[in-house]
Formats: structure tokens, sequence, C-alpha cells
């Protein structure tokens, strides 16, 4: 779908589209077209069809063959001062749903000049709109009848002054190109997506927009000592792999980043000789942290961003086989503390922090964000609402939470304490991989992850198991893949 600025005479819309506050009181622009079509639109309104112009709600008035549309959208926005951000960005997703459904393909949106809806708003319709738009079938022979329909071709939005929601506009096709890759990267199988494919995708995909990548294979890990992710891989035939991304937009060589990423990316997560006994298949999404990365490395290059941000994706599969590592294995970590492996299955805290602490030892970054589908225990505590955010720094939960609330990605603070470093002291070696009991289970993967952040770093790390991934349609996304975070990180390195 392509959002386009002005009405062009050279194209023939099928679609208007009207956003209303009431249906008693049309606004000019609607009034106009009312008129053309001898009152059809009013009278269909006056008639008790259920549609009372509330948030949300929409209705498709067919018009006449002598009318210049073949139908006008009418999308209901209720009470102004009610409207916030995040709902213009949802009225978008809903106003894709209607256009589908009345089989729209070139719609305008006449937008009215009484500026009870500043035109800059716009933008956060067309990212609603872009958002929900997404879909993933590209391994589809033949549409099913319901997805035969034409896709929408364009929303264009007719309005006077047009400067300033036009240059707005660049930053939504930047966030939106990231977050769609993103999906892509999660959408995928895990018999096309393992670490070596993973890696290469992400290369072809951000090095011609400026983003140098570096992919360390399994060799150059095992001789670096990165025996934790090393561990995690070694029982599949697809090995492991570290991916660097790093983006410069500061035009100066520097070692010192604004911000280091790293990303959980298990392609597939078995659990290992610890098998999963429930919801497997879901675990081809274990690798959504690396792939918010990789969208959020797109967007910022896709954006022009001033900022320096360095980010690399920990990329391993975790399988069974003969050469599989086993629950109470003693591994080395690329730190140099040794881990007890109590459990396979808490396979993404290894292969983060040999991922956490290349990133310390090779670039000066005094920040640092971790982002991973590491626990169930998280998906539990906060569903498919909310991101976990665990960090001991209050100033920088602050800027998150700021960042969190200027985006479609809600996140949580959770909390950390000393009773959970205790937790993964190990026995046998430094640290091991499991608290104690059965409970708090994100926090203390939390305090597993801890011990890999250097003394001066700020730290904040992101448990997304519950929202990358959706069980059914919401209004920013399809079933499927949801692009959580990539606007968050993208908001919070721009803050
Ligand atoms: N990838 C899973 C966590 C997960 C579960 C993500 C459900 C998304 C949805 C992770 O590797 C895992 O298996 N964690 C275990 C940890 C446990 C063994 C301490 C879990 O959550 O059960
Ligand atoms: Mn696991
Ligand atoms: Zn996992």
């Amino acid at each position: 779908m392509k959002i386009l600025f002005g009405k062009n005479a050279q194209i023939s819309y099928d679609t208007a589209i009207l956003f209303l506050t009431d249906i008693k009181k049309l606004p000019n622009k609607a009034k106009m077209l009312d008129d053309s079509v001898k009152g059809h639109i009013s009278h269909t309104l006056s008639n008790d069809n259920g549609f009372k112009a509330k948030y949300g709600q929409s209705i498709i008035v067919p018009l006449p063959k002598s009318a210049a549309y073949k139908r006008v959208l009418i999308m209901g926005i209720g009470d102004v001062k009610e409207i916030t951000d995040q709902k213009l960005r949802q009225l978008g997703g809903k106003l894709q749903v209607a256009l589908k459904t009345a089989s729209a393909e070139k719609a305008l949106y006449l937008y009215e000049e009484d500026k009870v809806l500043a035109v800059e708003k716009f933008n956060l319709i067309a990212e609603g709109l872009l958002r929900r738009n997404y879909v993933f079938d590209r391994y589809k022979t033949k549409k099913k009848e319901d997805e035969a329909k034409a896709d929408i071709h364009s929303v264009t939005l007719d309005a006077e002054e047009l400067s300033a929601v036009k240059k707005g506009f660049k930053e939504v096709e930047a966030l939106i190109g990231g977050v769609d890759f993103t999906r892509d990267l999660v959408s995928m199988p895990p018999n096309d997506l393992y670490p070596e494919s993973f890696a290469k995708i992400v290369e072809k995909e951000l090095k011609p927009l400026g983003v140098k990548v570096t992919i360390i294979d399994e060799k150059k890990l095992l001789k670096m000592g990165a025996g934790a992710i090393m561990a995690v891989g070694q029982g599949s035939a697809r090995q492991p792999r570290m991916v660097v991304l790093e983006y410069n937009g500061k035009g100066k060589v520097s070692k010192t980043p604004d911000l280091a990423i790293v990303g959980k990316g298990i392609t597939f997560d078995t659990g290992g000789y610890n098998i999963k006994t429930s919801n497997m298949h879901w675990m081809q999404f274990d690798m959504g942290g690396a792939g918010i990365v990789s969208g959020v490395m797109k967007s910022l290059a896709l954006a022009k961003s001033k900022k320096h941000v360095v980010a690399v994706l920990a990329l391993a599969e975790n399988m069974v086989s003969s050469n599989a590592y086993r629950p109470s294995d003693i591994i080395k970590s690329l730190s140099g503390q040794t881990i007890e492996v109590l459990n396979t299955d808490a396979e993404g805290r290894l292969a983060m922090c040999d991922a956490m602490t290349y990133v310390q030892k090779e670039y000066k970054s005094k920040k640092l964000v971790d982002i991973a589908t590491l626990t169930g225990a998280c998906m539990v505590a906060l569903g498919h609402e909310f991101g976990g955010v665990f960090t001991p720094d209050d100033a920088f939960w602050a800027k998150i939470d700021v960042a969190s609330n200027d985006t479609a990605d809600k996140a949580w603070r959770m909390p950390m304490t000393e009773a959970w470093d205790k937790e993964v002291k190990g026995s046998a070696a430094d640290l091991k991989n499991l608290g104690d009991g059965a409970f708090a289970g994100a926090s203390t993967a939390a305090a597993f992850l801890k011990n890999f952040v250097e003394k001066d770093v700020s730290w904040a790390h992101f448990d997304v198991a519950g929202v990358v991934w959706s069980f059914k349609d919401g209004d920013l996304y399809a079933k499927g893949a949801t692009g959580y975070g990539v606007d968050l990180l993208y908001t919070l390195i721009n803050s």
C-alpha cells in the first residue's frame, strides 16, 4: 500500500474516506459529497443502522453510478478530546481492515480543513494503515478466496497544507521499513531461517543501506572462547553465528557507540534434552529479539539517523542429537565465568551472555540493551500486552518509559533484587542457568544476565516472549509477527 499526498487529477479514486465525530453534522467536504449524491449519505446515516460515529466504528456507503466514487467509507472518531496518538494509530489499523472489506483499491481521504484533527496527525493514521497492511504470504502458492481481493493500492491524503505532514511521513516510512523487516524474519520458518541463512539475509538487507555487517562463524566463535553460545548450538547441524551490525551516522569513526544492543536469535528452540512437551512450534519466533534488532538497524539506516549504534545477533539452534549439550554440563562462557547447565531449555541466556560480553569487549558503549524472548514466565506475567523491562538503573528506565509511551510498544518495569542474584550462583561452577524454585523465572533469568554486564555500563534487559507474536488479529497487525519493539528501541535511540 502506498500513502500519497495531494489529490491527483490523473487518478480515479474508487473510495472516499470521511472521518466523522457526529452523524448529524456533516463537515464541509462531506456535505459537498452528500449534495452531489442528492443527500444519499446523510439519508443513509439518519436511517438507524447502528453507525453513531463512535471511535473506531465504520460504515461503507455505496454511491450511485453517477457519483465521483464507487463508495464512501465513513470512520467514526468519537469525542476528539479523548483521542490519543495510540488511538489514531489504531484507527489507521481499523481503516485498513475496513478498506480491505470494501475491496477499495484507490482511496482518497477527504481531510476536513476545520482542524478538528491537525493534519500532521495523519502520520499516525498512516502508520496504523501500513502496520495493519502487512501480510506474510510468500509461501502461499494460491490465495484463498477472501484473500483474493485486490490489495489496497493507495490511500491519498487530500489536504491544503501538505509540506509538514509529508516531511513527518519520511520517519513513518523508515520505521515501517524496519518493522516489516522484523516481521519477515520472525515469520520465516526455521527450515529456511537458521543461523547461517539469518546472517546472510541480514547482510544482504543492511549492507547496501550503509550498515557494517560482520559475520562470526562457529570456527571463530570456538577460537575466541564463546563456549556458551557454542554449547547451545552444538547439537544442531546448523552451527551458531554472531552477527555484528554497526550503524554510524556521526560522520566520524568511533569505538564508543551511543548504544549497544544484543538480540536473542534462537532460530528454533526444541528445549534440547529438556525437550519441550508443549507448544514447541511456537519456538520459530524464538529469534524475535534478533529480529527486532535487525529491524531497528534498518530503520536507523533508512532514516539516516545521526546516531551510532552497534548490535550483535546471537544466533543458534537448540536441538537434540548425540552431540547436543546435556543438563549437568559445565561450560565456559566468553567472559571466563563457568556455568552449570541445569536445564538445556534455558538456552537463551547462554547465547545472550556471550554476545553481551563480546559487544562490551569490542566497543566501549556506556549503554547496553538486550532483547530476548527469554522466558515463558514473562509471558505468564504480562501476556501479550507489555514487554517486560529489567534494569537496575532508574534513569534508564525513565527514558525507556517515555520512549514506550511515544510508540505502540508498551513496556512494564519488572523487579530485580539480590535474592535472585543468589539463586543463579552455581555450586560446582560460578553460575547456573536456572533459579532455585519454579517461581520468578523472568527475574532469575535477568539476574543471570546481570553477571555479564560490566560495572560502568548502564543496562536494560527486555523480555519480549509474549509480544513478538500474536495468536489473534489486533488493530496494528494480523495474527502472526507483530513487529513489537522496533519503534520503542528506535525512539529510545533517537531520544
Ligand atoms: N524461548 C523460551 C521462552 C519462551 C516461552 C518464549 C514461551 C516465548 C514463549 C526459553 O528458551 C525457555 O524455554 N525458557 C524456559 C526457561 C526455564 C527452563 C527456566 C521457560 O520459560 O520455561
Ligand atoms: Mn528454551
Ligand atoms: Zn528459547
